[in-house]
C-alpha cells in the first residue's frame, strides 16, 4: 500500500541517529537549562518528563507512523491518508512551524560558530561571568556578526540538504551523537565538583509545586515537543524514509531516551555552574554562552574543551536545523514538482530572511516589539507553545480518530510486533489522554495565564 518513492535510511541504527540527531540540538543544550531556570527547576523537569512519556512518545510514533504509511512529506501524507478532506491544513501548519523556528534557531546556531571562533581566539581566557555576560551582549546586539554567522549556519544547512539526507546524515550522526554525549558528561563533572554546586542540583532536582503555573505546564509541553522535533512534521518527513522492518515503537522509545537524558545532563551542567560560580539569577537566551565559558576557563584543558564543545553544539544544531529544513524542500520538491536543488534555494533564501529580523532584534530592531515580544522572542515563543503543541494536539487527534486503530497498528507492527494489550495502551492514549491534556493545558493557559 505505501509507496516509498525517495532515499531510505539505511537501517534502523541510521533512523536513531537521524531521528536522535534532529531532536538533539539547542533545545536541549540551550533552550532546556534556561526555560527551567525560568519556570522554577525540579516542579518543571518533573513536568517535562511526565509529558516526554505521555505525550512525547505517542506524537512521535504517530508521526513515523502517517510518514511511512504514506510515504510522502508533512503535508501530502495527509492528503494521502484523508482524501478530499481538510485535514492537510495540518501540514500546512507544520511548514509555516517550519519558517518560524528554523528562523531563530538559525540566530543561536549562527552564535555558536562565534563561539567557536572565540574559543580558538583564547577570548574566554582569565574572563569573570560578569565580563562574558557583557561580552555576549555586544556580541549578540551588533549588526554585522551575527547575521554573518547566521548566513554560513544557513549556508551549511542548505548543503546538506541539497545533497539528500541519508548519507550525509547519517554518517555525521552516527559518529557524533555519543562524542557528544561524553563531552556532556565530562562537563558535567567539572560542574558538580565546583564548590557551592549543590544548591543548583537541588534547583534542578528538588520540586517545589507551588512555582507551577498554567503557563509553566504549558511551556513544559511546549518544551518537550520541541526538544523531541514534534508537532511539524519533521519526523512525519523522516518517518516517510524509514523502511518497512524498522520497529516504529522501539526508535521512538530510544530517541525520546536519547533526548530527554541530553536535556537532563545540559541541566546538570549549567545549575551547579552557575550556582557555584555566583550568577543566581542569569537568565535568558544568555544562558549556555555564559556560563559554559566560565566553566571552562576554570577547568583544566578548558581551552581544547572549549573548543570541541561549542564544536559539537553547531553539529547538534545542525544535525536538527537539516530536518527543519527538509520539511519544507520535501514538501515543495513534491507538491511543487520542482528540484531538490531548487526547493532547498528557495526555502533556505525565504527562511534566511526572516532569520534576518530574529537576529537583528538584539540589536538594530530590540525596540520593534509585537505583543509586548521582540521577533526573536515571539517566533521563540510561538513556535513551541503554540504551533508544536496545536501540532501536536492536531496529529494524535488525526491519528485517534481519522487514521484507523487497523492502520496504525498494522502500520506499528511492521517491524516488529507489539502485544495487543500494549497496543490498546497506545491507541487509549492517543485517542483520550494526549488530546485532552493537551487540550485543557493549551486552553487553560490561554483563558488563565494570558497568551504570552
Ligand atoms: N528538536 C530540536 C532541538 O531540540 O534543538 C529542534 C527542532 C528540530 C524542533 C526539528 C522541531 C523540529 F521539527
Amino acid at each position: 500500500m505505501a509507496i516509498q518513492p525517495r532515499d531510505n535510511f539505511s537501517g534502523k541504527f541510521g533512523v536513531i541517529a537521524a531521528a536522535a540527531g534532529s531532536a538533539v540540538g539547542l533545545g536541549n543544550i540551550w533552550r532546556f537549562p534556561y526555560i527551567t531556570g525560568e519556570n522554577g527547576g525540579g516542579a518543571f523537569l518533573l513536568i517535562y518528563v511526565f509529558f516526554v512519556i505521555a505525550i512525547g512518545v505517542p506524537v512521535m510514533m504517530s508521526e513515523f507512523v502517517i510518514g511511512r504509511r504514506s510515504g510522502s512529506n508533512a503535508l501530502g501524507s495527509f492528503r494521502k491518508l484523508a482524501p478530499g478532506t481538510p485535514w492537510w491544513l495540518i501540514g500546512l501548519m507544520g511548514i509555516v512551524a517550519a519558517f518560524v523556528i528554523l528562523s531563530f534557531y538559525s540566530t543561536v546556531s549562527g552564535w555558536t560558530l562565534e563561539y567557536i571562533f572565540q574559543a580558538i581566539n583564547g577570548g574566554f581566557a582569565g574572563k569573570s561571568m560578569e565580563q562574558l555576560n557583557s561580552d555576549f551582549g555586544s556580541f549578540t546586539s551588533g549588526s554585522f556578526r551575527p547575521v554573518l554567522w547566521q548566513i554560513i549556519f544557513m549556508i551549511m544547512t542548505t548543503v546538506i540538504v541539497i545533497g539528500g539526507i541519508q548519507k550525509g546524515i547519517e554518517k555525521a550522526t552516527r559518529i557524533m551523537m555519543p562524542v557528544l554525549l561524553i563531552l556532556i558528561i565530562a562537563v558535567c563533572v567539572r560542574s558538580v565538583t565546583l564548590p557551592g554546586a549543590t544548591e543548583g542540583l537541588r534547583f534542578l532536582f528538588e520540586p517545589h509545586f507551588e512555582k507551577l503555573t498554567f503557563k509553566a505546564v504549558l511551556m513544559a509541553l511546549g518544551q518537550a515537543a520541541f526538544s523531541l522535533s514534534i508537532g511539524m512534521g519533521a519526523l512525519i518527513t523522516y518517518g516517510s524514509y524509514i523502511r518497512k522492518d524498522t520497529p516504529l515503537l522501539a526508535t521512538s522509545l530510544q530517541v525520546a531516551g536519547a533526548d530527554t537524558l541530553l536535556a537532563i545532563l545540559s541541566g546538570v551542567m549549567i545549575f551547579p555552574a552557575l550556582s557555584a560560580l555566583g550568577m543566581g539569577n542569569t537568565g535568558g537566551p544568555g544562558l549556555v554562552f555564559v556560563t559554559l565559558p566560565a566553566i571552562f576557563q576554570s577547568m583544566p584543558g578548558g581551552y581544547i574543551f572549549a573548543i570541541v564543545f561549542f564544536i559539537l553544539i553547531s553539529v547538534a544544531a545542525l544535525t536538527s536545523t537539516i530536518s527543519v529544513l527538509e520539511v519544507v524542500v520535501a514538501y515543495m520538491k513534491e507538491e511543487f514538482n520542482i528540484s531538490r536543488f531548487k526547493a532547498s534555494l528557495i526555502g533556505a533564501v525565504s527562511i534566511t530572511a526572516l532569520g534576518v529580523v530574529c537576529t537583528l532584534s538584539f540589536g538594530l530592531l530590540k525596540d520593534f516589539t509585537i505583543f509586548g515580544m521582540t521577533v526573536f522572542d515571539l517566533m521563540n515563543y510561538l513556535s513551541a507553545n503554540v504551533f508544536l503543541t496545536f501540532g501536536a494536539l492536531f496529529i494524535v487527534i488525526f491519528t485517534g480518530w481519522k487514521l484507523g486503530k487497523l492502520n496504525f497498528i498494522d502500520e506499528l507492527n511492521q517491524g516488529g510486533k507489539i502485544s495487543p494489550l500494549l497496543a490498546r495502551i497506545i491507541i487509549f492514549i492517543i485517542k483520550y489522554v494526549a488530546p485532552l491534556a493537551i487540550g485543557s493545558i493549551a486552553i487553560g493557559a490561554f483563558f488563565i495565564d494570558g497568551l504570552t
